[in-house]
């Protein structure tokens, strides 16, 4: 089976290879990236991680792709849909993302998003598509805004995962229904 390739101006949204390990761990160690999701991860953290996200695709056939920037190869963090596992939004097409601090605010993820919106969109037509991100996450809602997405909070929740007085424990949720991206 051919794997997932996804071309926008700048960014190819692919399937993850062993080697992307070096360059996701470099995202995923940065305490700046990380602030707004949790602890910095280890090494076998992040190698589990692409293990686990190359296992969605293969039961869901989307994941969180690895991006890779056209100009230098690199893998600069990843994009694209799982399926929700918390209960609050289980089973619901989810679209996420993560990018390395030094490529922030160069609209790369915005593109990434947006390719993988319109993927939703021709093989997942009809569903809506939510995200969520900690409630202080300014930049993740403002690119949730910026793709067309919209707040309900009705939907504000309590990450479970998260222990009570965790600063990041408060949630909102986004949501974008189907044409609303035509
Ligand atoms: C959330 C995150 C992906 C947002 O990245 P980002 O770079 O701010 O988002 P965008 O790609 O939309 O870039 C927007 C910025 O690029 C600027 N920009 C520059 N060139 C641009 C271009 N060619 N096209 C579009 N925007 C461009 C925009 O003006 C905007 O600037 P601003 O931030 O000063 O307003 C990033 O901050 C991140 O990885 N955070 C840590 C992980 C995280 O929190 N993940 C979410 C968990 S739910």
């Amino acid at each position: 089976m051919a794997g997932f390739h996804l071309e926008t101006d700048r960014l190819i949204l692919r399937d993850w290879q062993a080697g992307d390990v070096d360059d996701l761990h470099r995202v995923c160690s940065d305490p700046q990236v990380m602030a707004t999701l949790g602890p910095v991860m280890t090494r076998t953290g992040t190698a589990a991680l692409i293990a686990d996200l190359q296992a969605r695709a293969l039961d869901f056939g989307h994941t969180f792709w690895a991006i890779e920037r056209k100009s230098d190869g690199r893998v600069i963090g990843f994009t694209g849909l799982v399926r929700g596992a918390i209960i609050q939004i289980a089973g619901q097409l989810e679209i996420g993302w993560r990018l390395a601090a030094d490529c922030w605010g160069q609209g790369y993820a915005r593109e990434a998003a947006e390719a993988a919106l319109a993927w939703a969109h021709e093989h997942r037509s009809g569903e809506p598509v939510i995200a969520i991100t900690a409630r202080s996450n300014t930049r993740s809602r403002a690119l949730m805004q910026r793709i067309g997405m919209s707040y309900q909070p009705e939907h504000d929740f309590e990450h479970p995962a998260l222990t009570q007085g965790d600063p990041l424990r408060p949630h909102v949720l986004y949501s974008i229904k189907p044409g609303a991206w035509d």
